[in-house]
């Protein structure tokens, strides 16, 4: 797609948010691991399991979307080859037709190792949300020097490696760009400016579902929440007006 039409991606968590998604044209779906804060109520993407990413993958692929459905290795699960194969085995078992993972050049080994046994990579660059505990919290990448050479190594390791796009997260928008001319796979940004080859959002976040706060990147909020309240208010009010017993 790079250079035709820009990637338009959001995650899904289940059956219904998948067929509403493929319903609409998504072309790539992802069950990030963003399903821990916006779905299962843990503080960051650390607490969620393979177990945890399985369940929800399943119940995404019963929608059967025509979309690629892309899933995330979670915290941990991709700390070595035989992990990374052995987990990435078990999503895709699942139903995930490309796995995502956290990283550059540190991970590479993996990446490699995924693509000589044909199972596409989709990787994430930028601020790494599985880091939150050790980098003391999220924070946008590619302000300094360093930063910016790193992004691009990393970003041209994983083309070389074989990743099939790359997630920018939280990236600068000039290094964003930099980063998206620089390599011949699409970039998808998230907080990271105009200039990548997509974007992808955390549906919830779309939709305002999201439990603690929409973040900045997001234009435009639904306010599903408020309309969920609203819904629930009126039928309970509807109910409770009745008199017992009637
Ligand atoms: O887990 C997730 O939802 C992600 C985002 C970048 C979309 O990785």
């Amino acid at each position: 797609m790079k250079g035709k039409r820009r990637v338009a991606s959001l995650t899904a968590y289940d059956f219904p948010m998948a067929a509403a998604l493929d319903a609409a044209g998504v072309p790539l779906i992802l069950v990030g691991d963003s399903l821990g804060m916006v779905v299962l109520g843990y503080p960051d993407t650390t607490h969620v399991t393979m177990e945890d990413m399985e369940h929800h993958v399943r119940a995404v692929a019963r929608a059967r979307p025509r979309a690629l459905l892309a899933a995330d290795l979670p915290y941990r699960s991709c700390l070595d080859v035989p992990r990374a194969l052995q987990n990435a085995r078990r999503l895709v078992a699942a139903g995930a037709e490309a796995i995502k993972a956290e990283g550059g050049v540190d991970i590479l080994p993996q990446v490699k190792a995924l693509v000589a046994e044909g199972i596409p990579f989709l990787g994430h660059l930028g601020m790494l949300p599985q880091r939150v505990v050790v980098e003391h919290g999220y924070r946008i990448k590619g302000k300094t020097e360093a930063e910016r050479q790193a992004l691009l190594a990393d970003a041209k390791a994983l083309v070389d490696a074989g990743a099939f796009a790359i997630v920018l997260e939280l990236i600068t928008a000039a290094v964003a760009r930099e980063i998206s001319a620089a390599i011949k796979i699409p970039t998808i940004g998230i907080g990271s400016g105009p200039h990548c080859d997509g974007e992808i959002l955390v549906t919830t976040d779309l939709l305002g579902t999201s439990p603690d706060y929409i973040p900045k990147h997001v234009k435009k909020n639904w306010h599903m929440r408020e309309q969920i309240r609203s819904a629930v208010v009126e039928w309970k009010e509807g109910v409770e007006g009745q008199p017992p017993g009637a």
